[in-house]
């Protein structure tokens, strides 16, 4: 097992979701750039996708992912994530700087607000497939019982 196997196995085994510091490079004066990488991203990045010109007011997300990885930007605006494990214990974030990403692991219910102005970015470790989602929260509460 190499290094960054052996980092990643230990992101699996901790099963939460956290926030993941890119770090920036840059001043004031030019701007900055932020890079995710192989190193410093705990998954093999499949798929990018961004949100955008969500009304104020609307809730996104209201699903959870059966094997699916992601980390989650908010490249510009404000972006508040409600997280729910598949034992009911909640988390808040609040991403208001395109310097960190939330890692979310997989079997996690979200729900996602937005600034209207919010762009978000989403880096994810498999391609699409619907098969994967979990939306029925009903359906998201029996994983427990089936694992
Ligand atoms: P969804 O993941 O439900 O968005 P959110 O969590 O922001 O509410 O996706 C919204 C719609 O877009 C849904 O019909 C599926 C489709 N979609 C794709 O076709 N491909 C993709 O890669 C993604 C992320 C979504």
């Amino acid at each position: 097992m190499n290094g960054r196997n052996l980092v990643l196995n230990l992101h699996k085994m901790s099963n939460k979701p956290y926030i993941i510091d890119f770090g920036k490079i840059g001043s004031t004066e030019n701007g900055f750039i932020s890079i995710a990488h192989l190193q410093n991203t705990p998954f093999h990045i499949q798929r990018v996708y961004w949100t955008y010109n969500t009304p104020d007011g609307v809730v996104r997300g209201h699903h959870a992912h059966k094997k699916l990885h992601q980390m989650i930007f908010a490249v510009h605006g404000n972006i508040t994530m409600h997280i729910e494990n598949e034992h009911g214990v909640m988390y808040k974030f609040n991403l208001n700087t395109p310097a960190s990403g939330l890692y979310i692991p997989p079997r996690h219910w979200r729900t996602i607000e937005m600034s209207n102005n919010a762009v978000l970015l989403c880096l994810a470790s498999e391609e699409y497939n619907e098969d994967d989602y979990i939306r029925n929260y009903d359906d998201f509460k029996r994983i427990r019982s089936i694992n």
